[in-house]
């Protein structure tokens, strides 16, 4: 029940200022976004590679009011990548971007986050590495996709994420599942009305399966997103029905959740990317992860009431 409380929270800018304000948010803001910085980052990144472990970086932010932040988006992930050439990390490391942090919502937004997502994969290319574009709420996925098609004539490489809890995805994930695409399959972590997505977890989980299966049985790389044990459970079986060799696809899961988990299916031999996080404008993503599991929120509730 709590869930959707929090998902309405995340797009409060009332909510956004109480949370970001209080003192006791940081250290448990730090347990799912590591840094604020580049050079906070770094050091994870090259943790994480030292385990064996492949990373995808996020620098959070999404929902901009203005164009400049939406240039100063780009320029963040221009810097980025400029940091993982210098260090040697293209090749462990690829880049997930929100495009409504490079201007999808503001008027004229379609062309403005192609054209300010471009230089980023152009740039990720040259290094070596690649981009996938996160899913965010059911009205701007037209739009992602198109922009995910065009890209995809230069940089076929390019990645998307689909979501299972909506009644679209399995029509995407069809279209999708060709060679040389790269799709991450997700539950989905917005709030959604039931007209176009379905709200029972079992529903959910079952609409991830079949999405998964076209995917495995397809042509492209599946990438596949979740910490749910059963799901990753399936995904191997499936992936191992389908002929598919440990480097046909891949296990995806969010830095500070599972973290043991991660380094049993390298460990296993399993491609395992952790999606990592960082930057300033943290709350979004923050209160997403809060949702998935409201014992997060007491354990966020509980620091402050003791502080
Ligand atoms: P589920 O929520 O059932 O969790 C399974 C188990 O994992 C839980 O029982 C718990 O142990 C652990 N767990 C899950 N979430 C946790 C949390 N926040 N804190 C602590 N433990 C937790 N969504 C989206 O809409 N668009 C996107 O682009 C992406 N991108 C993305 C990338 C990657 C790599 C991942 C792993 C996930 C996303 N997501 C996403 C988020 C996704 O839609 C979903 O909300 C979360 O992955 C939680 O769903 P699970 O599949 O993990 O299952």
């Amino acid at each position: 029940m709590l869930g959707p409380v929090i998902l309405a929270a995340s797009r409060s800018d009332k909510m956004r200022r109480i949370v970001s304000a209080a003192p006791v948010t940081k250290p448990v803001v730090n347990r799912f976004i590591p840094g604020e910085t580049v050079d906070q980052v770094i050091p994870i990144v090259e943790e994480l590679t030292r385990a064996g472990l492949e990373v995808t970086l996020d620098v959070v932010g999404e929902d901009i009011t203005e164009v400049e932040q939406s240039y100063a988006a780009r320029d963040a992930y221009l810097q980025l990548i400029e940091r993982l050439a210098e260090l040697g990390l293209g090749e462990k490391a690829e880049m997930s971007v929100k495009l409504s942090m490079f201007g999808q919502a503001l008027e004229g937004g379609h062309e403005l986050a192609l054209a300010n997502v471009r230089p980023v994969v152009e740039a990720a290319a040259a290094i070596g590495t690649t981009v996938t574009l996160d899913a965010e709420d059911h009205t701007t996925l037209d739009s992602m996709f198109a922009i995910h098609e065009e890209l995809r004539r230069d940089f076929p490489q390019t990645g998307c994420v689909i979501q299972a809890y909506l009644f679209r995805t399995e029509a995407d994930a069809r279209r999708l599942a060709a060679a040389g695409s790269r799709v991450r399959i997700v539950k989905g972590a917005y709030k959604e009305p039931a007209e176009v997505a379905y709200q029972d977890k079992a529903e959910i989980d079952k609409a991830y399966v079949r999405i998964l299966k076209t995917l495995m049985d397809g042509e492209g790389y599946p990438m596949i997103g979740s910490h749910d044990p059963r799901l990753i459970a399936i995904g191997q079986e499936l992936a191992r029905k389908a002929g598919r060799k440990l480097d046909e696809y891949e296990f995806q899961m969010l830095y500070g959740i599972r973290s043991e988990e991660h380094l049993r299916l390298a460990a296993e031999g399993h491609r395992m990317r952790v999606y990592t996080a960082y930057g300033t404008d943290w709350y979004g993503y923050f209160m997403r992860r809060l949702a998935e599991k409201p014992a997060n929120l007491l354990f966020f509730v509980r620091s402050m009431i003791t502080k």
